[in-house]
This record gives C-alpha cells, sequence and structure tokens, in this order.
C-alpha cells in the first residue's frame, strides 16, 4: 500500500490512487474491486466520468472498513454554485451508495462563470455537515488558487491537475506548496503513450530494472505529488503501485526534468474536460 501524506486540514491521503477515467460503471467496479484486493486504498471518480455508481459497488464489495479507503469525486459546471453543488454531492453519495468522500473537488474552476468562489464556501459547509471529510479543487491555476483564497479565505486541501514529466507545472506546484496545498496529479504517466517509450524513461528504467510507468510514478512521488495512475489491468495496477521501495537519483531527476516542454504548455482551465 501507498504511504499516507498529511494535509493541511489535519487529515492524511494515501500517496498514490487509482483513476478511474474512462471506465463505465461496470468497469469501475470491477478495477475498484480489484485495486483495492492489490493493495490500493485510494479511489479518484467525478460526477462527470458517469462512473460513481460503480466506484462505490467496488468499494462495497471490497468488504474492506469505509474508513480504509479514500475515495474522491469532482462536481463539474453543471454543479458549480450553492444550491447545485450542495444537489450535486447529494446526487453523488447517492450514486455511490456512500454516507460521504474523502474528498470533494471543483473539477474545473471555469473562471467566466465566476461562481467558484462560492461553490467551494457551499464545499466547506458540506465538510461541516461530515458529507466531505476534505475539501479541493481541480485544473486550478496559481492564480485561480489565489483569487479563491482571497474571496473566501479558504485553502483547499488539494489542487489535482494534469501532471507528467514533460508538463511538470513548476507555477502550480510552487504556489500550492507555499500554501501547504498537496498537488494530485492526472494522467501522470502520459495516458500511456509515447511518453513512456522515451528514450531516456527507458534509460532510468533499465538502470533499476523497472518499467517506465514505475519510473514516472517514482518521479511524482519523490516530488510529494499524489499520482493517480488509471489500469484496469491487475499486472499494471499491481506495478503501478510498486514504486515506494526505490529511489530515483538527483542525477537521474535532473535528466527527468530535461523532458519538460516548458511551464504552461496545454493549460487551459476555462473547459469542462475530463
Ligand atoms: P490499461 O488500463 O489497459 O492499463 P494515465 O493514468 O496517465 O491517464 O494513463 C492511463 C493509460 O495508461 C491507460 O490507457 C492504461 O491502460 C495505461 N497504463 C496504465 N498503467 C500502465 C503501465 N504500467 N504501463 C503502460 N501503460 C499503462
Amino acid at each position: 500500500t501507498a504511504p499516507l501524506i498529511p494535509l493541511n486540514d489535519g487529515r492524511s491521503i494515501p500517496q498514490l490512487g487509482l483513476g478511474t477515467w474512462p471506465l463505465d460503471d461496470d468497469g469501475a467496479e470491477r478495477a475498484v474491486l480489484d485495486a483495492l484486493e492489490i493493495g490500493y486504498r485510494h479511489v479518484d471518480s467525478a460526477r462527470r466520468y458517469g462512473n460513481e455508481r460503480g466506484v462505490g459497488r467496488g468499494v462495497i464489495a471490497s468488504g474492506l472498513p469505509r474508513e480504509d479507503v479514500w475515495v474522491t469525486t469532482k462536481l463539474d459546471g453543471e454543479f458549480q454554485g450553492e444550491d447545485r453543488a450542495v444537489a450535486g454531492l447529494e446526487g453523488s453519495l447517492e450514486l455511490m451508495g456512500l454516507d460521504y468522500v474523502d474528498l470533494l473537488l471543483i473539477h474545473w474552476p471555469l473562471p467566466a462563470r465566476g461562481e467558484y468562489a462560492s461553490t467551494f464556501r457551499t464545499f466547506a459547509g458540506l465538510r461541516e455537515r461530515g458529507l466531505a471529510r476534505s475539501i479541493g479543487v481541480s485544473n486550478f491555476t496559481a492564480e485561480h488558487l489565489r483569487a479563491l483564497e482571497q474571496e473566501t479565505g479558504l485553502v483547499p486541501a488539494v489542487n489535482q491537475i494534469q501532471i507528467d514529466p514533460t508538463i511538470p507545472r513548476e507555477a502550480q506546484r510552487a504556489y500550492a506548496a507555499e500554501h501547504g496545498i498537496v498537488t494530485q496529479s492526472w494522467s501522470p504517466i502520459g495516458q500511456g503513450g509515447d511518453l513512456l517509450q522515451h528514450p531516456a524513461i527507458s534509460a532510468i528504467a533499465e538502470e533499476h530494472g523497472r518499467t517506465p510507468a514505475q519510473i514516472v510514478l517514482r518521479w511524482h512521488v519523490q516530488q510529494g505529488l499524489v499520482p493517480l495512475p488509471k489500469s484496469q489491468n491487475p499486472e499494471r495496477m499491481r506495478a503501478n503501485l510498486d514504486v515506494f521501495d526505490f529511489v530515483l537519483d538527483d542525477a537521474q531527476l535532473a535528466r527527468l526534468g530535461e523532458l519538460s516542454q516548458g511551464p504552461d504548455a496545454g493549460v487551459d482551465s476555462d473547459v469542462d474536460g475530463h
């Protein structure tokens, strides 16, 4: 299992979780059940994924005590605004068959809507009610994080953004680190595409006798990130979790640092994406 790392609200989160996009209910139920059996204790979903029912079924079918599994969901633009956010979480809990989520995120800031601050204030109320134990955001830039704190006086526990060695998001991570916000990485292994073929990563993989995906996930872990790799294949799930018993050295981290395509490659917060 993954070690726990502390959040700014006094709780602790497993440092690696299972991503579930784009699994449907049946696929998610199977994947979550397999992952929990393998030793995962952290599962990431979203209303928009359309698989909360399956995720909840997998968690319940595992037979694990509810408090042993970290469950995250996110509410997208349809659920921004006070009443919509409350109804949104109540709907997600009903779909999942759970009494609470461990972490509730604003899926995308949608700054043109001007509602993320009031939505987050509502999330704080949902946390008070015990329906979400921690609250945070996703796909926020440093500017959105700053505006959120200025408008609400609240600091999210996490910001979940797309990160891999080619898009390391230094500005968002620096802001988060200064404010005690944990950064989670979605699509941490570049959706299993070209990234894993990169010669620098293959070379480091060979040096450690590990797979390229394990090298990339270890890169996330050593920077205090919380990667959320998706897999529905038990063998790859197992390998992806098995990254807590080796260490990349400074030279290897520097070689991975060279894969960066620049600070702002591919950032677009004003769309309701996955
Ligand atoms: P699969 O579900 O068949 O394992 P990301 O989390 O970065 O979005 O990547 C998810 C994609 O990467 C999925 O297509 C997944 O396929 C694939 N994948 C997951 N783990 C590995 C791995 N260890 N090696 C190669 N591909 C992987």
